[in-house]
């Protein structure tokens, strides 16, 4: 009986693996975590909506160059915002570091987006999070991140966020969306 049990978790470790390979995403755009609580690496977020680039914004400490910072929110969650000017539970969010340079090919002027540099994700999820939104980094690429430290990155957008926790102050397309659902705070545009 014994010998039994590790043979049959070896059949449903088999399972498992099979189930997962044949479906790697079974919920697109919806957040994914390991046992221990750390959130899976959003594979295919450059299909999803893009809101905006940033470029050279600085609102992390770290020192570096001058990046380009593009936006991107999942399809259906970007549906929901539309027609409430909220984010529903289990919206993610990924902001895309590219480096940035002006010089390659005919360009004379202004800049374009060159190498990935990393992502920084955000995600609403009201049960799993006490804080209801957590923030991860994969910028070495692993396949998994736990969350940061609430100071970190919650905080700030705590504070400073125009909609809940999300930058709608520069997402261009959101904005008149929120502000017709009443849900933008106007004291976030104020210059500080
Ligand atoms: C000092 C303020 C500040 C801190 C700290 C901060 N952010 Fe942000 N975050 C911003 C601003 C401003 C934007 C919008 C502009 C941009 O950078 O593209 C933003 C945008 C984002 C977005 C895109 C969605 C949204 O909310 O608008 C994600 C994802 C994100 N940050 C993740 C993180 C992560 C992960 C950390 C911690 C490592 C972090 N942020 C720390 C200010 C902050």
């Amino acid at each position: 009986m014994r010998r039994l049990i590790p043979a049959s978790l070896v059949v449903l470790a088999l399972a498992v693996t099979i189930l997962r390979a044949a479906s790697p995403d079974p919920a697109p755009g919806r957040p994914q975590y390991t046992g221990d609580n750390q959130l899976l690496r959003p594979a295919d977020y450059r299909e999803w909506i893009f809101l905006s680039s940033g470029l050279g914004m600085s609102y992390s400490t770290q020192p570096g160059h001058e990046m380009f910072t593009n936006v991107f929110v999942p399809q259906w969650a970007y549906q929901e915002f539309l027609k409430s000017g909220k984010w529903p539970d289990k919206t993610m969010f990924v902001v895309e570091d590219r480096g940035s340079t002006s010089q390659g090919s005919i360009n004379k002027a202004g800049h374009y987006q060159t190498d990935w540099m990393g992502i920084g994700v955000e995600v609403k999820d009201e049960t799993r999070f006490p804080e209801k939104w957590a923030y991860f980094n994969f910028d070495q690429d692993p396949k998994s991140a736990a969350a940061n430290p609430k100071a970190g990155c919650w905080t700030c957008h705590e504070q400073h966020a125009a909609v809940e926790h999300v930058f709608v102050q520069f997402y261009p397309t959101l904005k008149p969306v929120a502000k017709k659902f009443g849900t933008y705070k106007e004291a976030a545009e104020t210059i500080q």
